[in-house]
């Protein structure tokens, strides 16, 4: 047996990516799979983003380029986060890295040192608690209930801070719940963050992708103190259907984005130098918009089949997501907990969800409607028939 290092033993794999993968073999042996699992847009690319990509390839940015990214790019970057967050950034502030995931790694390796306490609401996004491992420090997990509509509150927060207490995470609108704070609750626990001196990190990577009119607030935007302390990591990959390009960027004070910079040149150094030339098309081309729009307008007449369906099911209930696209299920009135539910939806039904146990919240299921219309009425078909039966 190989001696592995103790970190990876900490470390759980992605149960997201090994559902999908389930669900995929199972295609592939001809069985007719409904998959809920799918954490990205079922949109291409648009188009105006290939060409500048592919035009990029045939003029030969095919080098190796500046760590943090292309001068263009983080320039757009700033460019966007200045108008659209109200962020008072210059492309210094921004690092280019393989997808937001990367920014988030990037930044956990930066600024934890081991046995630094992060503080993590859930349901989260499963990710969190394992870089904060992988970067030696601890995970401390705050559980919310569908009552607050899966938001920490201010009191939760500050009851959770010790003297290790380092960072926040912040994720709104949140995966895997939808959840979108509200201006007043971020003000709310932004203060919070200042009386005691954290590092807040806000995971924005859903901020276009919000339903009735809802807005996003970026913590960072509301005023000079938590501005400060703030680190905003985002990307491509759900607002403009990109998430194989491997592009997002980590903004905040020059001297964290250096060091996250220093660590990127010994281990990725820069992102695919003519995929970011596709990205400069998505945030500087007029043509980005109308995509979005496209994406959202099917994202809300999903939300509303999805939710009618799971409203006429006694056993099952969920709050009304905000954005991002996913429901979070609450499944305990069936009897069964999180795995036992989707092992059963699979097998009995074939039906692909994600345990909500990955999430930190063993009483719920994630159902991605990330899928068209016909197959969400399938799945849900299946779901009811399954439910039923139990
Ligand atoms: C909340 C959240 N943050 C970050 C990411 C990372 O996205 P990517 O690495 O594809 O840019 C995801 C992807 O699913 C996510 O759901």
């Amino acid at each position: 047996m190989i001696q592995l290092a103790t970190r990876v033993k900490q470390v759980t794999p992605s149960l997201t990516l090994a559902i999908t993968a389930k669900a995929k073999e199972m295609k592939s042996q001809g069985i007719d799979v409904c998959s809920f699992s799918s954490g990205e847009p079922d949109f291409d690319t648009p188009q105006h983003i290939k060409e500048a990509a592919s035009s990029a390839l045939a003029q030969g940015k095919t080098k190796y380029g500046p760590v943090a990214g292309e001068p263009g790019l983080r320039q757009a970057i700033a460019h966007k986060l200045n108008n659209d967050n109200r962020l008072n950034y210059s492309a210094e502030n921004i690092i280019v890295t393989n997808g937001g995931k990367h920014s988030l790694f990037n930044l956990m390796l930066a600024l934890i040192d081991k046995g630094d306490e992060v503080i993590i609401p859930a349901p989260y996004w499963l990710s969190y608690p394992e870089m904060v491992k992988l970067a030696e420090g601890n995970p401390i997990i705050v559980n919310t209930t569908a009552e607050t509509d899966y938001k920490i509150t201010p009191e939760q927060l500050r009851q959770a801070i010790t003297k290790k207490t380092k960072l926040f995470v912040l994720n709104s609108p949140s995966n895997p719940t939808g959840t979108v704070y509200q201006p007043e609750e971020i003000k709310a626990l932004a203060q919070v963050i200042v009386d005691h001196n954290l590092w807040v990190v806000s995971d924005e990577i859903y901020e276009k992708i919000l339903y009735d009119g809802t807005e996003h607030i970026s913590i960072g935007s509301l005023g000079e103190e938590i501005f400060k302390r703030t680190i905003i990591s985002n990307g491509f990959a759900k607002s403009y259907a990109m998430t194989g390009w491997r592009i997002g960027y980590l903004a905040g004070p020059q001297e964290l984005i250096k060091a996250t910079s220093t660590i990127q040149s010994h281990s990725t150094s820069n992102v695919c130098t003519f995929a970011q030339y596709g990205a400069i098309a998505a945030l500087e081309n007029p043509e980005s918009s109308p995509c979005l729009q496209t994406m959202l307008d099917a994202f809300t007449q999903r939300r509303q089949a999805i939710l009618d369906r799971i409203r006429a099911i006694t056993q099952l209930s969920c709050p009304t997501p905000m954005g991002a696209f996913y429901v979070f299920m609450d499944i305990s009135q069936t009897g069964l907990n999180s795995l036992e539910f989707c092992d059963g939806l699979l097998e009995k039904q074939q039906v692909a969800a994600i345990p909500g146990k990955a999430f930190g919240a063993d009483n719920c299921i994630r159902l991605s409607y990330a899928t068209d219309l016909a197959s969400i009425e399938k799945g849900m078909d299946r779901i009811e028939r399954f439910v039923n039966t139990l």
